[in-house]
């Protein structure tokens, strides 16, 4: 059996502390902006809440408990054949109130223990050092990344990251998905401020929300640049990416209206962020977009000599779904919490409105590595999908399985066509929150966790179906796919 994926192909999977780890206030961890996030469904938003009520369920304070299950969970993650694992830290363990003079010694310890097993079965640990998340007070106090100080927090931290782990991490990104507070506001990847009982995600952004979202997002540009350079500094061998929510946008006729807005729509979700980070400038378009929403940025001199010196080495992304836009507002919108544009009558949706569409991850990967010519990973991807524990234990995922090897297919075709694909981590490798709706019932794992959303289970692990099913895809490199 032949095989497209090249010989060090990094084959892994994702998660993120935030919907994953818990023990939200044990070891020393101050409360981050998520732990503030009650629990929603597809219908009703998640909502944050100024102080905690005691009725409240928070998913992110338990998560699935990996605080207290990592040598099992990374057990598991090496049966499958792992080569490298995408967690992130939680920046309030580290730092409980973001603004301390020193770290929190108990949470580097965990951190260092967590990275010691990982390489105990020789994975690569890939560390996110901010995933939807900062400490609380950061936004109490200094509304988050709407204040340039921020920045300062921000390098602190991604210092003491870098020289206590030099020698047990040498791949890292900078920010989640950063695109995303650009496309859905403030709280949770900028950590603004917002009202008690707002929802943590808004698609209709008024110009006075895009103005405070694109200054929050210069910071995070400036203070990731910072970081890639301190990161190179302290070990050469240091490879660190950006982030970016892979946003395929379909014009859905053939009008060139539509042909103009899916490419405008294109540029500014993804382009827009993606060129900062990898060219170092904002792109050609920033300026009449600035211009047409009253945005008035405050970019230093300074600020733009150090988003050119401080541009990533790799360039990663997520993908779930595509999106089909057009200008006839009688279309109306698509369902599901991240998807945006109208629905595309060529595709299938899940049962959260996410249309499933594996062609779209090859048109992505040619279309960003077409402009940036750097090596590529796909760090998320995965079904959101209720799964049932048959009679004898088992769960037969097969619908995830159908998915995953849909857009395994399609990476290879990207292979083919010439992009430099360098890793693969499908998302939510053992079951963990789910970020839009807070649902545990959302799972993408190939690992299964006994806990639900009436927080009844005692988060004991099974592996489903598509563990022995992935387990066999790395084994081969990518050739066998077959169920
Ligand atoms: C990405 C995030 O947007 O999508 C993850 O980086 C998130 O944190 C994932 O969990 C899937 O989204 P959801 O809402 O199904 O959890």
């Amino acid at each position: 059996m032949t095989t497209t994926f090249p010989k060090n192909f990094l084959w892994g999977g994702a998660t993120a502390a935030n919907q994953y780890e818990g023990a939200w206030n044990e070891g020393g961890k101050g409360p981050s902006d998520s732990d503030m996030l009650l629990s929603g469904t597809y219908d009703k938003p998640r909502v944050f809440t100024k102080e905690l009520k005691d009725d409240g369920y928070y998913p992110s304070h338990l998560g699935s408990d990996f605080y207290h299950h990592y040598k099992e969970d990374i057990k598991l993650l090496a049966g499958m054949g792992y080569k490298t694992y995408r967690m992130s830290i939680a920046w309030s363990r580290v730092f409980p109130n973001g603004d301390d003079a020193t770290p929190n010694q108990e949470g580097l310890d965990f951190y260092r223990s967590v990275f010691e097993e990982c390489h105990k079965y020789g994975i690569e640990p890939l560390v996110t050092i901010s995933h939807y998340e900062m400490p609380y007070h950061l936004t109490d106090k200094y509304n988050g990344w709407g204040n340039r100080l921020a920045i300062d927090f921000y390098v602190k931290y991604a210092k003491t990251l870098f020289t206590e782990y030099k020698d047990l991490v040498h791949y890292w990104l900078t920010f989640n998905e950063i695109n995303i507070g650009m496309m859905f506001g403030g709280y949770m990847s900028l950590g603004m401020k917002v009202k008690d009982g707002s929802a943590p995600f808004n698609p209709k952004q008024t110009d006075e929300d895009i103005q405070n979202n694109l200054q929050g997002l210069h910071h995070q540009f400036v203070a990731s640049a910072l970081a890639v350079k301190v990161g190179h500094e302290i070990n050469p061998d240091n490879k660190i990416g950006c982030m970016i929510a892979g946003n395929v946008n379909y014009p859905l006729t053939s009008n060139p209206d539509d042909i103009l807005k899916a490419q405008q729509t294109n540029e500014m979700m993804n382009y827009y962020c993606g060129d900062v980070q990898v060219r170092g400038a904002y792109p050609h378009f920033a300026q009449r977009f600035w211009d047409e929403h009253n945005v008035k940025l405050n970019i230093t001199a300074e600020d733009e000599a150090v988003l050119k010196e401080g541009v990533v080495d790799y360039y990663t992304f997520s993908y779930y779904s595509s999106n089909a836009v057009t200008t006839d507002e009688s279309k109306g919108e698509a369902g599901g919490n991240f998807t945006m544009g109208v629905k595309n009558p060529y595709l299938k949706y899940s049962e959260w409105g996410w249309a499933m569409d594996p062609k779209g991850l090859r048109w992505y990967l040619n279309d960003v590595y077409g402009r940036y010519q750097i090596p590529i990973m796909v760090v998320e991807n995965g079904l959101g999908a209720r799964d049932v524990v048959e009679s004898d234990g088992s769960i037969n995922d097969d619908y995830r399985i159908e998915y995953l090897q849909g857009h395994i297919e399609q990476m290879k075709e990207a292979i083919k066509d010439g992009v430099d694909l360098v890793g693969y981590t499908p998302w939510g490798c053992i079951d963990l929150v789910s970020a839009g709706t807070g649902q545990m019932e959302k799972r993408y794992g190939f690992v299964y966790v006994n806990r639900d959303d009436n927080q009844v289970g005692d988060f004991s692990r099974t592996p489903k179906k598509s563990y022995y099913w992935y387990k066999k895809v790395i084994a081969s490199n990518g050739a066998d796919l077959d169920n």
